[in-house]
């Protein structure tokens, strides 16, 4: 552990099948307005609207709704929740659903009482945020972003063409988050496997930096270890309850903090596909699946030995088997195997990429870089190898 580091996660998670009778003790600690953001109508579909409907008004909760938001959240729709708190002198935002309507809610939180033009200030120049904040509390339906424990809220500006955000400070964390695995499995496939591959995808980002003996590594193995396995189930059978707890306690460890601790994490792949995002309105999963083997194919040199161990600790690939950049390959085609296994695309003409979107995609994704610092023509180059 050679990077000093301090960890705090102020979330509460409230895990398992009767996790929603945690909501009324949660409620009683705040006041009475609350504003219930959800997206196009899953939590109707499987009843669950319903059920936080009656447990708000039995608190005697006065509830505004902010519904629709859409996957991919906008930062119109946002700034539309920001009205909503503003009116109505809002004391808690409730977010029911996935990534997207947490992420909202998380934006509106940050928002509502901002001074200037929030986009500008905290999507674009990254500023310290100095305003107060209007709790969040959350209530999950679909696992993949790890939102429901950290500090993100990733917003698509669609004038601008810009898909961003950044880890905010601890107090926007939801509060409170609720768990409960049954939830997910209304959950689509193609939706499911593109929250699991985006789980995969946080692990990856952090683990492939440094070279050091750390912890962190270790968990992040064990993590992925569990994710495969329990997607391997939960592809057969996705009613599968153990499968598919695993797959939403896998995603939260995944991107709340725990697995990037004194690590120096790289997240080009994340920046990339956000671009990506703000061009086509992909689902961020499968994005990140078109671009990732491609990516780590352009920097395994840089990193060979994080690359070996990562073949030979997650894929099972014989160490004996070959030259270093043998093994480190035979690990990434294990990648694109698991990718394959999953259904999710492989192209990026899949996700509706036209070429001509290609040098304008290389040129609006932030550049960071974990074992390789990419420019441009990098990126215009990996995208060509995914088109
Ligand atoms: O709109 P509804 O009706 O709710 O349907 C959603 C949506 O169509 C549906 N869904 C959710 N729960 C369901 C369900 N359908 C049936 N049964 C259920 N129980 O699934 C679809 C996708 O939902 P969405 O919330 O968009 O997916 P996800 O959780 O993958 O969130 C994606 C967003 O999160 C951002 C992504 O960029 C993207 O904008 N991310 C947020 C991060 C963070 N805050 O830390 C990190 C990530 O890297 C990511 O960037
Ligand atoms: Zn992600």
């Amino acid at each position: 552990m050679n990077l000093d580091f301090t960890f705090y996660n102020p979330t509460r998670v409230h895990f398992g099948r009767n996790a929603l009778e945690h909501l009324p003790e949660e409620l009683a600690q705040y006041g009475s307005r609350v504003l219930l953001v959800y997206g196009k109508g899953a939590i109707k579909r499987i009843g669950l609207y319903d059920k936080v409907i009656e447990i708000l008004k039995e608190g005697g909760k006065t509830v505004v709704e902010l519904s629709g938001v859409k996957s991919n959240p906008t930062y119109t729709q946002m700034m539309e929740g920001v009205r909503l708190v503003r009116e109505n002198k809002i004391d808690l935002i409730l977010a029911v659903g996935g990534g997207s309507v947490v992420d909202c809610a998380k934006g509106i939180s940050l928002s509502a009482h901002c001074k200037g033009d929030p986009w500008q200030r905290y999507w674009i120049n990254f500023e310290e945020v100095d305003n107060e904040i209007v709790p969040v509390g959350c209530v999950l339906t679909m696992a993949g972003t790890g939102s429901e424990m950290n500090g993100g809220s990733v917003i698509t500006n669609e004038e601008q063409q810009i898909k961003g955000g950044r880890t905010y400070p601890s107090n926007i964390n939801p509060k409170f988050s609720i768990l409960n695995p049954e939830y997910t499995f209304s959950v689509p496939k193609e939706q499911m496997v593109s929250g699991i591959f985006d789980t995969m995808s946080h692990l990856m980002e952090q683990y492939f930096t440094g070279e050091d003996d750390n912890t962190t590594d270790y968990l992040i193995e064990g993590v992925m270890e569990s994710l495969i396995h329990s997607a391997r189930i939960a592809l057969q059978d996705p009613q599968d309850y153990e499968a598919r707890s695993n797959l939403m306690w896998c995603a939260t460890l995944a991107l709340n903090t725990i697995t990037r601790l004194s690590k120096a994490q790289d997240w080009e792949v994340h920046m990339i596909e956000h671009q990506l995002g703000a061009y086509t309105d992909c689902p961020h999963g499968a994005g990140l699946a078109v671009l990732s083997v491609p990516y780590y194919r352009y920097i395994y040199k840089d990193g060979l030995k994080k690359f070996v161990r990562f073949a030979t600790k997650v894929w099972g690939i014989d160490a004996h088997s070959g030259s270093e950049e043998q093994i480190a390959l035979a690990g990434l085609d294990a990648l694109g195997d698991f990718i394959r296994e999953l259904g999710l695309p492989t192209t990026l003409r899949e996700l509706g990429t036209t070429e001509e979107m290609l040098p304008r995609i290389a040129n609006s994704a932030v550049k960071g870089g974990g074992y390789r610092q990419l420019d441009e023509t990098d990126i215009l180059q990996i995208l060509k190898a995914c088109f």
